[in-house]
């Protein structure tokens, strides 16, 4: 009895070691039957990054994606990449295999905003953090700020009226950056405001200049002017410390206890709050200056948007101004507008994952470490989801697009936690801008810069005056 109890159980572990190696051989033939996606390396080191930047990246990417089809590698700002420009394979990496895929950003960035904004985690220290942020930037909060951001609004569009040609973009630029103070800390004490403008705007030169740390050069200025923000943020933290229970994000994160009691640090309240400046100023800024743009050079479009907001302002302003989803229901041209701007204008091209294991997506490898994109402006230009996707028509979102075909805030585990209130802001000021304002564009607008989001060339200078 006692033999054959050995025998079973060797025949049993014989049998296991027989399956594993089975399985795992099966799994290398598996492997070795996926091959790399269709597309060019470039050269050794560089790759392709010095032909995407003197084409234009869309030009870059819309070329490569007609030569090789929806999914093709290349090698751009020194890593092997794997571009993704449809639907099913953006959502298979933002939404149903997020845990394959990390967030991933060059280290001289994270370094500026900070290792511990969201944006650079996974798992439940990313899960709290988003939390926190969703909570705080949550329609029921947001529209508490909508009186603020009228006054932020109001104030703005006057300094612009006074004769001088501005660059739009800086002046969105500052509008963006007031309602994000706003909404991290509320009523923020004027000189920490100031303090923490001025020390911003240098921190952000930073962001896409070389990461040459010596005396003098931008990226050097940059880190010190965010060792400068850290004391700024600790000393807006001592004060607010009592302050805690305040629905803004400041509050938030001060109120924030982990399971085992512990609070955040302040390097980590201050990450977090870099991180949400960085997230919500370039971007609401561009898709507002690319709006006036593209009103600009439609005339027709310009004057039935502006009579929809006339409307609102005789009758209803009061009803109208209590959320985003109430004001989009009463404007429904100019949130089209805003829609379609995302759509045509896309300021967030793509985005940036790395794949965190080898994985195989519809016959293709994508080895682990390669960067993977999903190329949104791709998507939101196929012709099989938006018929002439060069024309700007914001009657299109008369219907829903199908879904992911349409990520102007992403997708998934990371999609944009702002998205209200960036909408809110952008028809608060869009309102007083149609209904009080009239300007003229100096120059020509026809060009694009990156700075790293697309805006027209200077951008987009304007003349603006105060309607009679
Ligand atoms: C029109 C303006 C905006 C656009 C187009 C935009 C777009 C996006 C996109 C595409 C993402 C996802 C990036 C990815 O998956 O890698 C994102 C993430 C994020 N956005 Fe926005 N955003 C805008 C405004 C804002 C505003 C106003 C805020 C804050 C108040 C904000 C805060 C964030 C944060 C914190 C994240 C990171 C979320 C995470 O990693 O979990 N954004 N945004």
């Amino acid at each position: 009895m006692k033999h054959f109890a050995t025998i079973f159980y060797t025949c049993i572990l014989l049998s296991s070691i027989f399956s594993y190696y089975l399985f795992k051989k099966e799994k290398r033939l598996h492997k070795s039957r996926a091959k790399l996606p269709p597309g060019s390396m470039g050269w050794p080191c560089i790759g392709e990054t010095l032909k995407m930047y003197t084409q234009d990246p869309n030009v870059f990417f819309t070329s490569k994606q007609r030569r090789y089809g929806d999914i093709f590698k290349t090698h751009i700002l020194g890593y092997p990449c794997v571009m993704l420009a449809n639907p099913e394979a953006a959502r298979f990496v933002l939404v149903s295999r997020p845990h394959l895929f990390k967030p991933t950003y060059p280290k001289s960035k994270e370094k500026l905003i900070g290792p511990s904004a969201l944006f650079f985690h996974t798992g439940s220290y990313h899960a709290c953090m988003r939390k926190l942020v969703q909570t705080s930037f949550s329609p029921e909060v947001t529209r508490k700020l909508i009186p603020d951001i009228e006054k932020l609004a109001i104030s703005c569009l006057e300094s612009w009226a006074n004769g001088q040609v501005i660059n739009t973009f800086n002046e969105m630029k500052k509008f963006a950056f007031e309602v994000g103070v706003l909404s991290i800390f509320g009523q923020l004490n004027k000189k920490y405001t100031d303090e923490l403008k001025e020390n911003y705007s240098i921190l952000e030169k930073g962001y896409n200049c070389f990461p040459l740390k010596l005396p003098g050069t931008a990226y050097h200025k940059s880190l010190k002017a965010r060792k400068r923000l850290n004391h700024i943020l600790g000393e807006i933290v001592r004060e607010n410390k009592e302050n805690k229970f305040s629905s803004n994000l400041l509050g938030h994160l001060l109120n924030f206890r982990d399971e085992n009691g512990n609070a955040l640090s302040d390097e980590q309240i201050a990450d977090n709050i870099i991180g949400v400046l960085f997230a919500a100023q370039d971007t609401t800024a561009s898709v507002l200056t690319w709006i006036l743009k593209y009103l600009t050079d439609d005339p027709k479009l310009l004057d039935a948007v502006k009579a929809e907001q006339k409307e609102i302002c005789e009758s209803e302003h009061g009803e109208t101004w209590s959320s985003t989803w109430v004001m989009a229901r009463k404007m429904p041209l100019t949130y089209r507008v805003i829609l379609e701007t995302m759509r045509k204008a896309s300021v967030i091209s793509f985005t940036f994952r790395e794949a965190a294991v080898d994985v195989e997506y519809e016959g293709y490898l994508i080895p682990k470490g390669w960067k993977v994109m999903p190329l949104f402006r791709n998507i939101h230009h196929n012709p099989d989801f938006f018929a002439e996707p060069e024309k700007f028509d914001p009657f299109r979102f008369e219907k829903p697009p199908t879904p992911y075909t349409y990520m102007p805030f992403g997708t998934g585990t990371h999609a944009c936690p702002g998205n209200e209130l960036a909408k809110l802001e952008m028809l608060v000021l869009l309102h007083h801008m149609l209904t009080k304002y009239r300007w003229e564009l100096v120059g020509s607008s026809n060009l694009i810069q990156y700075s790293p989001f697309p805006v027209p060339k200077n951008g987009l200078r304007a003349r603006f005056m105060k309607e009679l």
